[in-house]
């Protein structure tokens, strides 16, 4: 059985954590799913045996990171054979106003269209403020950010968005739109 590949670029760890899970979903539903970094040495090494790709990747400045419009790029020849889902982590994503998220929307459709993918689902996944993990200057930044937006500003402890749930239902409706959910038994 060919494996679902789940690539991610992550800064602060909430990309990896989110990748993690999908992971363990696509596992639950019976494939085999292999994790990969494109940060790491490894992602030199892929190979195109794959049933489906899943790419993951975080805004930070309006901008995924460079590591997995590296892959992606550098793979696109049999990216383009495979069936694609992109989750695309923001504080965007997590705000409670429309303009915000359809900031998020675009900047996700934006990459895929630099990397020349036609994902099957792409979906916004609300990230989390890592507050302990930041320097003095990316926490003032990011309290500022946050409170401008109505969301916590508190730098005493980490606060997280994502809906698990949602993403679960999510990774759900990749494997059946790419034929690769539970099948129907037939009488
Ligand atoms: C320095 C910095 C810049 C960020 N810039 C953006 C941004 O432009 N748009 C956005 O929606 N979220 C932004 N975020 C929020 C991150 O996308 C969010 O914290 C996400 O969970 C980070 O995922 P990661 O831990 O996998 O890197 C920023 C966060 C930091 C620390």
């Amino acid at each position: 059985m060919l494996p679902i590949l789940i690539a991610y670029g992550t800064t602060e760890g909430q990309t990896r954590k989110v990748a993690e899970f999908i992971a363990e979903r696509v596992r639950i539903r019976g494939h085999q799913a292999d994790l990969l970094d494109t940060a790491s040495a490894a992602a030199d090494q892929v190979q195109p045996f794959q049933m489906a790709v899943i790419a993951c990747g975080s805004l930070h400045l309006d901008r995924h990171q460079s590591s997995l419009a590296h892959f992606l790029k550098s793979n696109q020849a049999w990216l383009k054979t495979l069936p694609i889902a992109f989750f695309s982590v923001s504080l965007s994503a997590a705000m409670p106003d429309a303009e915000s998220r359809k900031e998020a929307q675009q900047a996700a459709a934006h990459f895929m269209q630099q990397c020349d993918l036609q994902p099957l689902l792409t979906r916004c996944v609300a990230g989390a403020l890592r507050y302990t993990q930041y320097d003095y200057f990316k926490r003032a930044m990011m309290r500022l950010i946050a409170s401008h937006h109505g969301q916590s500003s508190d730098s005493s402890h980490d606060h997280e968005y994502t809906d698990w749930q949602q993403l679960e239902a999510d990774v759900d409706q990749f494997l059946k739109t790419a034929g690769l959910g539970p099948k129907a038994h037939s009488a």
